[in-house]
């Protein structure tokens, strides 16, 4: 059976590609056979954190209107031989997504013993995030600790409870809150809100907190999702919360802010 995961968040530009880009990378590392599916159509942008735009042939759309084979349109990673992207599609057309062409993608997978296939949602509630959505086992709620992210995902969190293929079925699709963007520092003078304010008015388990950090832009530049950045506490975030996403219990890290020196509080530093 494969676990169909989406990483959504209602507010935009919070780090959902981001985020799916590195699960996806970090559960191909645990020796899952991984596809990553982008529905942002219009806007396509995993690839490029994938590191793979160059070898984007056909797209998700294409697929769906019959005009290339699943086969042809997942892209091999370069970096782990069970992870495959499915590119979304430049067209302009917001309709070419269906949810008959959707399922069949995806059910597809499945048959083609596919563990977890991680949907990147676009922002917003229209068509793509809502497919994005429908059919999803789990979803991760990608959160910035401020108060315009955290309303726009109690939003998400009413149609996950509602408009998806487990709701319609009594069941609950498996939430997950993923705080990003995290300064432990802002939190502490009160310009963010912390894990726990969130936490309280989501009524989430938070699955990890990632630091706000350099390192993801380099990563995206680069094309190589920041879980692959050992060194960095960005990535190392990501991997604790793909071992949580797994099952496995690790103590949440990078959370407190550095406690100052007496030297560095004498000069300010
Ligand atoms: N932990 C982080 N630290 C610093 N910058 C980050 C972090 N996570 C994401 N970003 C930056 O935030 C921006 C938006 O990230 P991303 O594209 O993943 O968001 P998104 O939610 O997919 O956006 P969209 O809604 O447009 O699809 C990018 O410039 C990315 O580099
Ligand atoms: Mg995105």
């Amino acid at each position: 059976m494969a676990e169909i995961i989406v990483v959504t968040s209602g507010k935009g530009g919070v780090g959902k590609t981001t985020t799916s880009a590195s699960l996806a990378c970090g559960l191909a590392r645990h020796g899952k056979r991984v596809a990553v599916i982008d529905f942002d159509v219009g806007l396509r942008n995993l690839d490029l954190i994938m590191g793979c735009e160059r070898r984007v042939v056909y797209d998700f759309v294409n697929v769906i209107q019959g005009d290339a084979s699943l086969k042809q349109a997942l892209i091999k990673d370069k970096r782990f031989d069970n992870l495959f992207v499915l590119a979304a599609s430049q067209t302009r057309d917001k309709d070419a997504l269906t949810t008959e062409g959707v399922q069949k993608v995806l059910d597809d997978l499945a048959a083609d013993g596919f563990d977890y296939i991680v949907c990147d949602s676009p922002a917003g509630i229209e068509k793509g995030a809502f497919l994005a959505m429908y059919f999803a086992d789990q979803a991760v709620v990608v959160v910035n600790p401020e108060v315009s992210s955290v309303r726009d995902s109690d939003r998400i969190l009413g149609l996950l409870a509602s408009k998806t293929r487990r709701a319609e079925a009594g069941e609950r699709v498996q939430e997950h809150l993923l705080l990003t963007r995290y300064s432990p520092a802002r939190v502490e003078t009160g310009e963010m809100l912390s894990i726990g304010d969130v936490e309280e008015v989501l009524g989430l388990k938070t699955i990890g907190v990632i630091p706000e950090s350099g390192d993801v832009l380099n990563a995206s530049n680069k094309g190589e999702p920041v879980i692959l950045d050992m060194e960095s506490l960005a990535g190392q975030a990501y991997d604790d919360a793909v071992a949580r996403l797994m099952g496995e219990q690790r103590p949440m890290r990078f959370t407190q802010a550095e406690k100052k020196g007496f030297f560095s509080k004498l000069f300010g530093g």
